[in-house]
């Protein structure tokens, strides 16, 4: 069993084996697990979801995994941050059981030949771009959900889409790990907090802050019952002015399925993605349909 519990703040599994080997004495004592997927580089984003998992359960597990099948090969997988003592030392305080750590090898064989594609929520928004990606989450999160086998895991909104996929696959799979989800968490100004905001430059943090910004605007327009694909318009050319190019999507969608919408007809959500320079921001936000004249229920 390999269990590191010397060189680190808290206890390391690096395998399948050893991780399986604690959780299993846990349940030997009645103990229900979480378990919070990351790929390191953490936030306050990640600290706030480690704190619901550890208000809801009694054992924490927080995985620290870049995962190579999410990232294209022209994207930043050999650049994205990798600071696995300091994100250790951020989860001690916060009562972590158990880091899972495992190393590529140990996820895939050299010969792993299976994947999983989630239709639906899927399809548009960051698959446009990036067709790549949501196999590749799939696949991790549903091979970390097996390893681990917790009673829940935890996931920021910050990444909309990507938690609509999980919890669609883990409904259609049904894997037993109840799906819950964190708010995003931001920045004074309102730019949500995400690991590649270390790559934005001075100038482009200072005008970063116009997509949360962009977004909140296109909230409050529709909310009002303005029209969506006027709102919509005037946030991308609001973006473009902001130095954002290219923008790869900005749409009001409904906030279960992820249909686009061009009518305040239920809960949405306002989801975009643009470039600065050479990072790729993302954010959303929730649209009520509650107070909407266009909705005749009011
Ligand atoms: O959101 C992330 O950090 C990753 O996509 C996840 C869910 C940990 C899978 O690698």
């Amino acid at each position: 069993m390999t269990l590191d519990n010397t060189s680190f703040a808290l206890p390391v599994a690096r395998t399948v084996e050893s991780l399986r080997n604690v959780v299993s004495r846990w349940r030997q004592d009645g103990e229900s697990v979480a378990l919070v997927p990351t790929m390191g580089a953490l936030h306050r984003g990640h600290l706030a979801l480690v704190e619901k998992a550890r208000a809801n359960s009694d054992r924490v597990v927080v995985s620290i995994f870049v995962n190579p099948a999410q990232f294209a090969a022209h994207e930043d997988f050999g650049d994205y941050p990798r600071t696995e003592r300091e994100d250790i030392e951020k989860l001690k305080p916060l009562g972590v059981d158990l880091i899972y750590g495992p190393a590529a090898s140990e996820m895939y064989e050299p010969d792993f030949s299976t994947s999983i594609v989630v239709g639906g929520v899927s399809e548009g928004l960051c698959t446009v771009t990036r067709p790549h990606f949501f196999g590749g989450v799939a696949l991790v999160v549903a091979k970390l959900l097996l390893q681990c086998l917790p009673d829940i895991a935890i996931f920021g909104e910050k990444d909309y889409q990507q938690l609509l996929v999980i919890r669609r696959m883990v409904r259609d799979l049904n894997i037993p790990v109840e799906i819950l989800s964190g708010p995003t968490e931001r920045e004074k100004d309102g730019l949500a907090i995400s690991s590649r905001n270390v790559y934005l430059s001075g100038q482009e943090r200072a005008r970063a802050v116009e997509i949360s910004r962009t977004l909140k605007e296109i909230v409050v327009a529709v909310e009002r019952g303005g029209d969506i694909r006027s709102a919509l318009a005037a946030g991308e050319a609001r973006l473009k002015k902001a130095g954002f190019d290219p923008v790869d999507y900005l749409e009001v969608c409904d906030a279960v399925t992820l249909e686009p919408l061009t009518d305040l007809t239920c809960d949405a959500r306002v989801l975009g993605a643009a470039h600065l320079g050479q990072t790729r921001l993302i954010d959303n936000f929730p649209i009520s349909s509650a107070g909407s004249r266009r909705n005749p229920d009011v």
